[in-house]
């Protein structure tokens, strides 16, 4: 919905990303839908957009999309920040508005709607979650139309507040689920990646639709699923994508979640001993194992080692890998034996462990 003329001007957006990855959604935000980055904050980037409407529902780095009620960083953890929280929900925001707008985009259900408080609580405070959720909901008596009936599961409507320390946002949800897991996600594997690491991943190779991209260790398939739903928005035709493992469980997972999204090539294959001629690969996206949930710590250099050689074979010059791991010091020892140069980085935490997501150049 846009806004014509008298009408009271569009209120924020927010969206809630995975730790580490605020830059690349603002990123996004900014290139995909003209948005105007407000303020990036832990986990959190306030935005405005000319327009709300379904585009909101593509973005891909991020896990959640809201309309904006409120926000602060002014918490002092004491008891007080309740009669804030329902000061700032009673009075800061205009809840019929919020909720034409979340209509436009999410149509209301036949019957009486449902609705639901979410209240996410970070750090120390001088209260206890559920005290900030009845704040919230005495903030709310009233917003919401007599008839509506309050609803642990698949509300219609949902209202969230998000605590962090002494920051908190408040807003009305727009995604649903389908916006974090995706719904081609239909076989698991052990460390599989979060669909949003790997949208981001997929942003940072730089990707065109000419390019033959490969995971030369593909797992569940995330990052080729990533790949292939980006290009197939775009509309352009597209070369099919190339990936593999050397667990025969993980190529058959592969092939079940990204069969209905285009043509991939999927092998049973060592990553240090592709059966590709070289230089024929523009991209790479891979996570290799971080020697924890699947590997040995001391297996990691090595691995790096003979992969690293093999990707810059098979990689034509001028290529790039993104790469994601728990080790980047060992990483960066392999890509500078083979004259890789590293334009980027992006720190990220997975499973409360710090990653890296690292970008090469093959020069
Ligand atoms: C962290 S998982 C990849 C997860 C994947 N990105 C996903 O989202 O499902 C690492 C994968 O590397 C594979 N792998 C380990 N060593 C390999 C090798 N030498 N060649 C090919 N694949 C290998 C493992 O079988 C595992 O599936």
């Amino acid at each position: 919905m846009s806004r014509s003329r008298g009408e009271a001007p569009l209120p924020p957006c927010y969206a809630m990303v995975h730790q580490g990855l605020e830059p690349v959604a603002a990123e996004e935000i900014e290139h995909d839908l003209d948005g105007e980055v407000k303020r990036v904050g832990r986990g959190v980037v306030v935005f405005r957009v000319k327009n709300i409407d379904e585009s909101l529902l593509q973005l891909r780095t991020t896990e959640d999309v809201f309309l904006y009620a409120w926000g602060t960083d002014q918490l002092t953890h004491r008891a007080e920040d309740l009669d804030k929280i329902e000061r700032w929900t009673a009075r800061d925001a205009d809840w019929g508005r919020l909720l034409q707008l979340h209509h436009a985009i999410r149509p209301k259900p036949k019957g009486r709607p449902t609705y639901r408080l979410v209240t996410q609580m970070e750090g120390q405070h001088g209260y206890l979650r559920r005290d900030a959720r009845y704040a919230l909901a005495k903030g709310m008596a009233g917003k919401l139309p007599a008839s509506w009936k309050p609803a642990e599961e698949h509300a219609a409507v949902e209202i969230w507040l998000t605590i962090d320390g002494a920051t908190a946002v408040c807003g009305l949800r727009l995604s649903d689920r389908t916006m974090r897991h995706r719904t081609y996600k239909l076989e698991h594997r052990p460390a599989s990646l979060r669909p949003t690491l790997a949208a981001a991943m997929v942003r940072l190779a730089e990707i065109k639709p000419s390019h033959v991209v490969l995971d030369p260790m593909c797992g569940a398939g995330t990052l080729l699923a990533e790949h292939l739903a980006l290009m197939r928005a775009g509309r352009a035709s597209f070369p099919p994508a190339l990936g593999g493992d050397v667990d025969a469980g993980a190529v058959r997972a592969a092939s079940v979640n990204l069969r209905r999204l285009a043509p991939v090539a999927l092998t049973r294959w060592d990553a240090a001993r592709l059966p590709l001629a070289s230089r024929t690969v523009d991209r790479i996206v891979s996570n290799p194992p971080f020697g924890k949930q699947l590997g040995e710590p001391e297996e990691i250099g090595p691995l790096y080692g003979r992969m690293l050689r093999e990707y810059d074979r098979v990689l034509k010059p001028g290529g790039r890998a993104v790469l994601l791991v728990g080790d980047p010091a060992k990483l960066r020892a392999a890509a500078h034996a083979v004259g890789w140069k590293s334009p980027r980085q992006v720190t990220v935490r997975i499973l409360g462990q710090a990653a890296t997501i690292t970008v090469w150049r093959k020069e």
